[in-house]
């Protein structure tokens, strides 16, 4: 799905968001593990302010394992409970869990010492377009929890999910939009699949992987296209030449039809089909702040 966001949007998406925000105790942030920089609403801190977080490092299993781990620990040295997942797995649901617990343990230590028990943790699931909030919250939610109703104060016919004794999720997600002001950004989440690009065409953006897998991931490309060692040396325009012909992809009258391989690379990238890839890591992050 790509989503195009206008002012309108946002003005929109914020306020809808600040009502939400203001029934929960937690805010459960997904972001894409592939590139969880860029994933990242610019003004979710400011809109979670004094609210429990979670951060959820989704799509993990698209990512490499020792970003994967890199990044968790970025968040959790900036004081986030964060936890990486498959959301599509319900077997990476049982640490969540314990994350939201641990998440919430000042709020629950609050509620003790003002006598109040069994009160529910009331969550929301936040994050932008394709991270995989649906995903998340119907693999988390499963199809033996029963919606408690609708509620007074609850906007858009929103209904709270009864997951345990300890936790109720409201059923929609929260939207959010994502940066905007940086182009590197933007062409990130292009790759990723979640923004239409208006920077880059198709085949511009195949190049700026493949200059990316030159760099970063030059095994997994070369094998997946099955180049040589000095292939990887050549301008990424030669290079989605090169996928073209050896995938066969030829306009009418026999030449190459870039636009078609690069279509394949893309996707081939977003489906794991090139292996598990990173496009940002932890300290690229600070230095963009
Ligand atoms: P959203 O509500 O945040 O917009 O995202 P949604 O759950 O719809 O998920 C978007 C796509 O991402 C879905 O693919 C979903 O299966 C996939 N997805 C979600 N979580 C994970 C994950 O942890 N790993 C992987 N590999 N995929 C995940 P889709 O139905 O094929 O949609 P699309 O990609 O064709 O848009």
């Amino acid at each position: 799905m790509q989503v195009q966001w206008y002012p309108g949007h946002m003005t929109k998406a914020r306020r809808a968001m600040k009502e939400d925000i203001r029934l929960v105790d937690l805010v459960i942030e997904l972001l894409d593990a592939r590139a969880p920089y860029s994933s990242r609403n610019p003004d979710i801190d400011e809109l979670g302010r004094q609210k429990a977080r979670l951060i959820i490092l989704n799509k993990a299993d698209l990512a490499a394992e020792s970003a994967n781990r890199a990044w968790e620990q970025y968040f959790e040295q900036k004081g986030f409970v964060t936890v990486r997942m498959d959301a599509r797995r319900r077997s990476d649901m049982k640490p969540v869990q314990t994350a939201v617990l641990s998440a919430c343990r000042e709020k629950l230590e609050r509620d003790r010492k003002r006598g109040i028990k069994n009160r529910p943790v009331r969550a929301m699931v936040v994050g932008i377009p394709n991270v995989g909030k649906s995903t998340f919250i119907n693999s988390y939610a499963g199809k033996a929890c029963a919606k408690t109703g609708n509620k007074p104060g609850v906007t858009r016919g929103n209904q709270w999910i009864r997951l345990s004794r300890e936790l109720e999720l409201l059923d929609t997600p929260g939207i959010l939009w994502p940066r905007f002001e940086d182009q590197e950004v933007g062409i990130r989440l292009a790759m990723l699949g979640s923004v239409k690009d208006d920077i880059l065409n198709t085949e511009e953006l195949a190049w700026r992987l493949l200059s990316f897998m030159q760099e970063r991931y030059r095994e997994a490309l070369r094998e997946r296209y099955s180049l040589e060692e000095s292939d990887l040396e050549k301008q990424p325009e030669v290079l989605l030449e090169q996928v073209a012909a050896a995938r066969n992809c030829l306009v009418k009258g026999g030449g190459l039809d870039c636009a078609k391989a690069a279509k394949i690379v893309i996707e081939d990238f977003r489906s794991g089909r090139l292996g598990r890839i990173t496009l940002e890591l932890p300290d690229e992050a600070d230095s963009y702040e």
